[in-house]
């Protein structure tokens, strides 16, 4: 059984390696980056590598996350690499709060953290915040990694079932996250397994 983390063990993470922290987009979303369109969100931003390459495409994008840490090493990115992101610290259980909508939400390792009763909250976030006609590409754990290490597995089934309203998924594809080298043994060759998941705002 996953135990569900908390803000204290992703500021543990911060403070010693995190293990997703790598030093460059998901190469899922960088494969996908097409299907962004328009404004973008990322939630559950991290240290921003995500938030970045989709702004050196041309994207205005907000990135969030609940921890000041994470937040703190990812603007001083942006401005080393010139581009312009409005990095906040924001929790992804009051998305409605921003006060903008937005295009493409993109998600990389964040809803595999929810517990259930925050899963349904996050996506009524994002059904709000992500105009009709809009998209979500979204990474998370896949029930096909095996162990124990690292978040809750999500299975399509699960996928399906939170996204069954108000969305219509395009697809969900394997995948694998990549981590920091210090990890690579800790999980499946090449990096936990993952789903990729397209979805479309009705
Ligand atoms: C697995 S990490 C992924 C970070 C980043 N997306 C990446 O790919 O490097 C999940 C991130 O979500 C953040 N997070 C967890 N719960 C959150 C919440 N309720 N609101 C906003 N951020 C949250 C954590 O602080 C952490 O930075």
């Amino acid at each position: 059984m996953h135990s569900i983390p908390n803000k204290d063990n992703f500021s543990d993470a911060y403070a010693d390696k995190a293990p997703w922290d790598i030093p460059r987009a998901q190469p899922a979303f960088v494969e996908a980056a097409d299907r962004v369109a328009g404004q973008v969100l990322d939630s559950g931003c991290g240290t921003g590598e995500n938030a970045l390459f989709f702004a050196e495409r041309g994207h205005a994008v907000t990135a969030i996350d609940f921890l000041e840490e994470p937040i703190v090493r990812a603007r001083p990115k942006a401005d080393e690499r010139g581009l312009k992101v409005d990095f906040r610290v924001h929790d992804a259980l009051a998305l409605e709060a921003l006060g903008e909508t937005f295009d493409t939400a993109i998600d990389c390792g964040l809803f595999h953290v929810f517990a259930d009763e925050d899963r349904w909250r996050y996506v009524a976030g994002l059904t709000q915040v992500v105009r009709p006609g809009g998209m979500l590409l979204l990474e998370c754990f896949s029930d096909q990694e095996p162990g124990e290490a690292g978040p809750r597995r999500i299975s399509q089934a699960d996928l399906r079932e939170a996204f069954a309203a108000g969305w219509t998924i395009e697809s969900i594809t394997p995948t694998q996250f990549q981590v920091i080298p210090e990890y690579a043994d800790t999980f499946t060759p090449g990096g936990p397994k993952a789903w990729f998941v397209v979805a479309r705002r009705t």
